[in-house]
């Protein structure tokens, strides 16, 4: 799906065209104020770099983008990553292809994912801190590497059965249910053997969308009063909460558990652009139904990469987890990608294609996606 331009977003764009032989990137002109702004962003161009020794020079094919990636700008080193300041690209994860390598662990013409940044040629000494994974699953589009078979597949399958620990049978309610995340974890509690699955998502379109991929109900939180909702879908409460928006839908969700609850806390989107926090106050709720809600760190589960990113793969293979990605074209349009993370315009995880996927090498017995 392509989204047409914005009025500003369009502006900032105009006359920038990410090309062959020439690095693109952007980087920080202002720590953002609420949602990103075209002013918080700096286009630079230079020569590609060469690789010095125990060096890879990258092409980017897709960046991924994700809501922390506003608090990256604001340089407050979120999720342990290094502090930017303005002039500093922007910190983003990505698939590329290794066009020349000078480093003994890898070869060039290579599918990689990790930690690119916003730039379409990248020299790096692929470092652990960058989390670089060889993608392997030529039979599927590589677009998935920044998706179901990247980080937000890893943070989708570690908070949903590592955190969240659920049972057969759960009345589970996903918030942020159409994003990248939830549209994952929706499928995955039909996959565990859920109970009722309800979504709850911004608007009828992305309500659409998450019946589609599984939910017995959705509630729309922009149109409709969520605590009703819950009430009529979860008459017996909820037994799993999983939370990508913390806030007034997390503090409803705790006030409607069933005993022996469990909360997954994945994120807070609602809470990133206030300038006061939420300040839950009843979270005392778990008490009187013997619950837990506990929280995770996507970077503190990598160990389990490979097991993980062969279950996914598994079950986009058989059908069961259909992937959902919400494309921009063009490198010059990744600052409008991430404004619309907190605008509510994704559906399922949003990423930009910078360059199109070179051939896949034939892959005996299977069919690209
Ligand atoms: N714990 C970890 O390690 C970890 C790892 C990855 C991601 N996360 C977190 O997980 C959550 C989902 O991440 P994602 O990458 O998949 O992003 P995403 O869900 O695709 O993020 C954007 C969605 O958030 C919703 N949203 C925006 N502003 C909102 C608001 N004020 N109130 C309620 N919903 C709002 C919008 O959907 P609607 O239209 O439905 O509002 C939007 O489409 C985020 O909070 C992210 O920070 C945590």
């Amino acid at each position: 799906m392509t989204a047409p331009l914005t009025a500003d977003w369009a502006a900032l764009s105009a006359g920038l065209r990410a090309r062959d032989g020439v690095a693109c990137q952007w980087r920080v002109a202002a720590a953002p104020v609420g949602n990103v702004r075209p002013t918080d962003f700096a286009w630079h161009e230079e020569p590609v770099p060469s690789p010095d020794e125990g060096e890879v020079l990258l092409e980017t094919l897709y960046l991924g983008l994700a809501p922390v990636m506003r608090m990256y700008m604001q340089g407050t080193g979120a999720g342990g990553a290094r502090k930017l300041a303005p002039g500093d690209v922007i910190h983003g994860r990505g698939v590329a292809r290794i066009l020349e390598s000078r480093h003994p662990d890898w070869r060039a013409g290579e599918i990689v994912q990790g930690q690119i940044g916003w730039r379409t040629y990248a020299t790096t000494r692929m470092t652990a801190g960058e989390r670089f994974f060889r993608v392997t699953s030529h039979d599927l589009p590589y677009a998935l590497a920044c998706g179901v078979l990247g980080m937000p597949g890893l943070s989708a399958h570690a908070g949903y059965f590592a955190c969240g620990q659920p049972k057969p049978g759960d009345v589970t309610v996903v918030s942020g249910a159409a994003g990248g995340v939830g549209s994952m974890v929706i499928q995955m509690a039909r996959i565990a053997g859920a109970g009722r699955v309800i979504g709850i998502a911004g608007g009828a379109e992305k309500c659409r969308t998450i019946r589609a991929l599984g939910c017995d109900d959705a509630i729309d939180y922009k149109s409709e009063d969520v605590p009703r909702r819950l009430a009529e879908t979860c008459p017996k409460g909820i037994d799993y909460y999983f939370d990508n928006v913390g806030g007034e839908t997390l503090s409803a969700c705790l006030e409607r558990l069933a005993m022996g609850a469990r909360i997954a806390l994945c994120g807070s989107i609602s809470e990133y652009t206030r300038t006061t926090p939420f300040g839950l106050t009843n979270y005392t709720r778990l008490r009187a139904v013997e619950g837990r809600m506990s929280g995770f760190f996507v970077y503190n589960h990598v160990a389990r990469w490979d097991e993980v990113m062969g279950e996914m793969a598994g079950w986009i293979r058989a059908g069961r987890l259909k992937p959902v990605q919400d494309i921009v074209e063009g490198f010059e349009r990744m600052p409008e990608a991430l404004s619309r993370l907190y605008e509510g315009k994704n559906i399922g995880v949003q990423c930009c294609r910078v360059r199109p996927e070179p051939p896949h090498p034939a892959v005996e017995g299977a069919a690209r996606g």
